[in-house]
């Protein structure tokens, strides 16, 4: 009873305004307001422009998100309150006139077709000048004939080894340009957003909508309401890594809203045989052989990468040759220890290869420069078309005898684990510098002897590097219809029994290389049976039986049933395929012990074990238990597998303008979704927008009109007015 007479003009306009904000927000999608106002207030604006089906939510938007490095921004973004533009639908190069000078109703979000998302077209709208709110790419869901790499021509161009310094005739792939269809847009900027649809439903409804409400008939302008388009994407972070590194601390200490994120993740590793992996530095007596592959792809669009050639096929046949040699490195110990090593962010700037090498400098590795023997790396092995693989070597170490003599015994180790192999292997046979590989980062530090294994003998066999088509297809996997998904999980592909053979040969040349005998070649097979569960783990779907029975129980939920994405994660967070190959690799090249599971998740294999600890690493994972069963919940897997950093040096050292070291940090946004409805006539909008003001104006005046008039109004239970303002 009180102050009661306040409450109504007080709690009215709260709704005006609330009104008024959502439009400031939502710009230009105005039918919200409008039905809101028109329900609201029953102003006989007419309904039929006003439709009454209004958002149709788009399902699947795969966005272009924004990343920073050094000197630059890359990527793309949305306005705060997303890009709004009128749906227009390509259907040519010469159709970009209308988007971008004659269509009357610009800005315009440009639908493309897959063929059309090329460099011309793609600058073209960049440099739109403000006609172009955005872009929708539909993937289509075959490959192109005829190639594509969103990257550039010479991946990781300065951060190799090939410095002018090193060898300047070798420098900036002077030598062979390694990915010459890379068209470079994936490092390009843009202002406005750029999103990725399937051929599907959502799709359709564009399609639709743009037939039936956008489309110039005989060149002239078509009439409202026509059909728009919204995407979200906006990115918090700008101009570089130092300055959004900058905000970062200063939010750190007011509120706790980060810009930015450095890219980073875990790098899994194992050995043949057990270390001390809490004892960091030089290990006397130590000399290991590197067995490298690399674990991260990416694309243009944030959240598909599925890296066949360029990441799987090596690492599946890593993780093949490890599998093979688990037996005979376990019975006989040849001298040298084996380490397989896979590498995280190796895309961008080798960020798991340079931290490796960082920590081993800086005696926080297991093993030091020192303790390394040489290196085999696998780099892209899934698109050999003859028998014929590559050994590639750095011709600039090379020049030094005792390195030149340690490579050619590991060429000649290869080129023997090939006999009664379907697979031959040769050098480039000219003066090559080495392709893009983490090796190069371990010569950056020193030579060290070493080969890089790859399908290619100069430029790249796969022509969709870096991009959303190096995928299962494009290794030519494929199953005989009407299979079930168990079934296709069995099924050895032509593509597994290929990389079998590779993985063979690498077992057998790593043996030898570790100092194993010769007679126990033959005994060394990989398994065609697990090359192909494993590729269709990671290129069609993780969600299976087989893979379920490795992981511990709380990561099943992560399985999905697409194929794995190897974008590198942020925050050194273990990414689906970090934690993937990890359960992976010790599963093939671990054991199962008797253990509890107290005891198991504790790293001990009884309540006295104090030492094991620093030789295994024991995990809790579901194992082979009956689907009903839940009292035998897991079995413990003991194995030398580990995780080691994989973050960029500069981070650590707080060199964000660093040269040596990946500086690349990926901004934070709030949300990712795009949507489309139809927008009503700019002349209704205004009317709208006045009939709006009028209401705010009115009501306005009605508070203050009451407000001042309240002792007569209300005149009983009054309070002074300035106890209530
Ligand atoms: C940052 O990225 C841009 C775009 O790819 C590139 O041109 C530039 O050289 C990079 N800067 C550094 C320091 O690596
Ligand atoms: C999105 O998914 C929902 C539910 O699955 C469906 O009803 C809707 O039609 C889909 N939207 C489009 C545009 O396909
Ligand atoms: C477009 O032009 C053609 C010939 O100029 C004419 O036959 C047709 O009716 C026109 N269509 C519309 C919708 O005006
Ligand atoms: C392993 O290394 C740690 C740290 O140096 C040491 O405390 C421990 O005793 C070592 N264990 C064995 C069995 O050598
Ligand atoms: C060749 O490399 C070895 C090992 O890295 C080094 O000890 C030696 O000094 C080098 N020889 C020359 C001539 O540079
Ligand atoms: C892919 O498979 C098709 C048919 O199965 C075959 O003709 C083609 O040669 C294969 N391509 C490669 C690169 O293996
Ligand atoms: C590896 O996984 C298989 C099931 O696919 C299981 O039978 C085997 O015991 C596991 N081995 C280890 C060491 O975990
Ligand atoms: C595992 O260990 C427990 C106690 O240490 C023992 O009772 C059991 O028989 C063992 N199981 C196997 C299969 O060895
Ligand atoms: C699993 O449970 C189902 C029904 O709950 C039952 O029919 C089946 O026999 C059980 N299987 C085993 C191996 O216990």
């Amino acid at each position: 009873m009180t102050s009661g007479t306040r409450m109504f003009p007080m709690s009215t306009l709260p709704v005006v305004f609330s009104a008024f904000q959502t439009r400031k927000m939502d710009l230009l999608s105005n039918k919200w307001i409008v039905n809101l106002l028109v329900c609201w207030l029953f102003v006989g604006v007419n309904s039929n422009s006003v439709e009454k089906k209004i958002y149709v939510n788009l399902n699947y938007t795969v966005p272009c998100v924004r990343l920073l490095n050094a000197t630059h921004q890359i990527g793309c973004q949305s306005s705060l309150s997303g890009n709004v533009g009128v749906l227009h639908v390509l259907e040519s190069e010469e159709n970009l006139d209308w988007v971008l000078r004659s269509g009357p109703n610009a800005p315009y979000m440009v639908i493309l077709e897959y063929p059309l998302f090329n460099r011309s077209i793609m600058m073209k709208l960049k440099n739109g000048a403000g006609r172009v709110a955005g872009v929708a790419v539909v993937a289509p869901n075959t490959n192109p004939a005829e190639g594509f790499s969103p990257h550039t021509r010479c991946p990781n161009e300065n951060t190799g080894v090939y410095s002018e310094k090193y060898d300047p005739t070798m420098a900036h792939c002077n030598v062979t340009v390694w990915n010459p269809l890379g068209n470079g847009l994936s490092y390009e900027e843009f202002d406005f957003p750029i999103f990725s649809l399937k051929d599907d439903s959502d799709t359709q409804v564009i399609r639709q909508c743009y037939l039936d409400h956008n489309r110039p008939v005989n060149g002239s302008a078509p009439r409202y309401p026509l059909c728009a388009m919204q995407l979200y994407s906006h990115m918090s972070a700008v101009t570089d890594t130092a300055t959004c590194m900058r905000r970062n601390d200063i939010n750190y200490s007011i509120t706790p809203e980060m810009v930015c994120d450095p890219l980073g993740d875990v790098n899994i590793w194992a050995s043949s045989r057990p270390m001390n992996n809490t004892a960091k530095g030089h290990k006397k007596w130590q000399s290991v052989v590197i067995a490298a592959a690399k674990l991260d792809s990416r694309s243009f669009f944030f959240d598909i990468a599925p890296g066949a050639d360029s990441s799987v096929s090596g690492f599946v046949t890593l993780l093949a040759a490890a599998h093979a040699l688990r037996n005979a490195t376990e019975e006989s110990h040849p001298n040298r220890t084996i380490l397989y090593t896979f590498f995280q962010g190796e895309t961008f700037d080798y960020i798991g290869s340079s931290r490796m090498v960082y920590d081993m400098e800086n005696n926080q590795f297991a093993v030091d420069l020192d303790n390394v023997h040489s290196v085999l790396e696998i780099g892209q092995v899934g698109l050999r078309s003859s028998p014929t693989l590559w050994f590639h070597s750095d011709p600039v170490s090379r020049r030094n005898n005792s390195v030149n003599e340690e490579v050619k015994k590991l060429i000649q180790n290869l080129q023997n684990a090939t006999t009664g192999l379907n697979v031959s292997g040769e050098e480039p046979g000219f003066s090559q510098p080495l392709p893009p590989s983490s090796f190069q980062r371990f010569l950056r530090a020193r030579p060290i002897p070493g080969v890089v294994i790859d399908d290619h003998r100069s430029t790249f066999t796969n022509r969709f590097y870096q991009s959303m088509y190096d995928n299962a297809e494009s290794l030519n996997i494929s199953y005989p219809p009407n299979m079930t998904l168990e079934e296709q999980l069995e099924y050895v592909t032509d593509t597994a029994k290929s990389l079998t053979e590779v993985a063979t040969m690498v077992a057998r040349a790593l043996y030898t290389q570790a100092g194993g005998a010769e007679s126990q070649l033959s005994s060394i097979t990989a398994d065609p049976k697990l090359v192909t569960q494993m590729l269709y783990s990671f290129l069609v779907r993780s969600d299976n039986s087989w893979i379920k029975q490795l992981i511990p129980s709380d990561l099943v939920s992560h399985l999905t049933d697409r194929p794995t994405n190897f974008y590198v994660g942020v925050f050194q967070q273990p990414s689906e395929s970090s934690f993937l190959v990890q359960h992976l690799l010790a599963n093939l090249t671990g054991s199962v012990v008797n253990v509890t599971q107290e005891n198991c998740k504790n790293q001990r294999e009884n309540e006295d074990d104090k030492d094991n600890k620093h030789f295994y690493f024991y995990s809790w994972v579901r194992g082979a238990a009956s689907p009903n069963s839940t009292e035998k919940d897991g079995v413990c897997v003991r194995s030398t597998v580990r995780q080691s950093k994989a973050l960029s040096p500069a981070f650590d050292l707080r060199q964000y303008t660093s040269t040596d070291y990946s500086t690349w940090t990926e901004s934070r946004w709030k949300s990712i979704k795009g949507r489309i409805f139809l927008v009503a006539s700019h002349d209704l909008e205004m009317l709208t927008l006045g009939v709006g003001v009028g209401v705010l104006l009115t009501s306005l005046l009605l508070t203050y009109f009451v407000s001042s008039k309240a002792d007569i109004l209300f005149s009983s239970g009054r309070e002074p007015a300035s106890a209530t303002y």
